[in-house]
């Protein structure tokens, strides 16, 4: 992993010091106005105020300071983002929100669109993971399986990047499958449980891809044009099912 310096160590320091600062200033102001319901309130209205200030900061620095796809080369604006800005918030931010497993399903996909994922209607990541939401496109009714990961940044050894994973309507992505940076997946398309698509993976519609590393293992052939073995059904023992070769 890249080294980060102890100047960005320091902008590091002011960034989380100003947030942090906010934070508090509007929690003491709100004690003073509503001074009921104690040190839980109190908590609350803290908590509340590091999730909107955090976003806000967030959001409006990359507003100004891209945090643009591809490779991130030493000393470029990409990198002082991303290990200056970037890492803080999924540190201070990210994690405790969405991997505590805490936050309710119902409430992730506002949650990822705040972050800045660009989600479609009927798909809620829940139990899933899709680190740096900027880079996370995904369409309609999408199934996103329990504790599946999107992963869109590159980072092996020296190399660091950023990269956008697409992933059109109606595609299914099994539990615990792991998707890398800049994979595409077409509509309809099925990645298995436990899959993982390697970085930059092209996976056509109506495809079904499974297994590590992931390849292609059929297409949906159901009628209906739901993934395989969801239309119809269970077979039994014997029968051939949904893959069809
Ligand atoms: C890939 C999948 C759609 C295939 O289902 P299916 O059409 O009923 O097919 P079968 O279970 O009969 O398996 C067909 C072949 O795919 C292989 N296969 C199935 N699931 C696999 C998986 N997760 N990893 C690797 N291979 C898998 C089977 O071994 C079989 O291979 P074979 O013909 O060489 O024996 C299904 O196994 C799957 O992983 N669904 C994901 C479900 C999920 O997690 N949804 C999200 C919930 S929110």
């Amino acid at each position: 992993m890249r080294e980060i310096s102890n100047v960005r160590q320091a902008q590091i320091g002011v960034w989380v010091s100003v947030w942090a600062g906010a934070t508090l200033f509007a929690t003491w102001v709100f004690a003073h106005r509503f001074p009921w319901g104690g040190g839980v309130a109190h908590a609350g209205t803290f908590i509340f105020f590091w999730f909107v200030f955090g976003v806000a900061g967030y959001r409006s620095i990359l507003a100004l300071v891209p945090l643009r796809p591809g490779d991130m080369n030493p000393g470029s604006q990409e990198e002082w983002v991303f290990q200056v800005i970037h890492l803080p918030f999924n540190f201070f931010l990210f994690d405790p929100v969405v991997r505590s497993g805490l936050l309710p399903t119902c409430f992730s996909a506002v949650v990822y669109r705040l972050f800045g994922a660009r989600l479609g209607k009927n798909t809620y990541p829940g139990h899933s993971t899709l680190f740096d939401p900027l880079f996370v496109e995904i369409g309609d009714s999408v199934s996103l399986g329990h504790q599946a990961t999107l992963v869109p940044h590159v980072m092996e050894g020296e190399r660091m990047g950023c990269f956008p994973i697409q992933i059109e309507d109606g595609v299914t992505i099994g539990v615990n499958a792991v998707i890398l940076a800049g994979v595409t997946i077409g509509k309809g398309a099925v990645v298995a449980a436990g899959a993982v698509v390697h970085k930059f993976t092209c996976i056509g519609p109506n495809e079904i891809w499974a297994g590590l590393p992931a390849r292609r293992i059929g297409t949906v052939n159901g009628p209906s044009g739901l993934p395989a073995g969801m239309d119809r059904p269970l077979p039994s023992k014997d029968e051939s099912v949904g893959v069809s070769r």
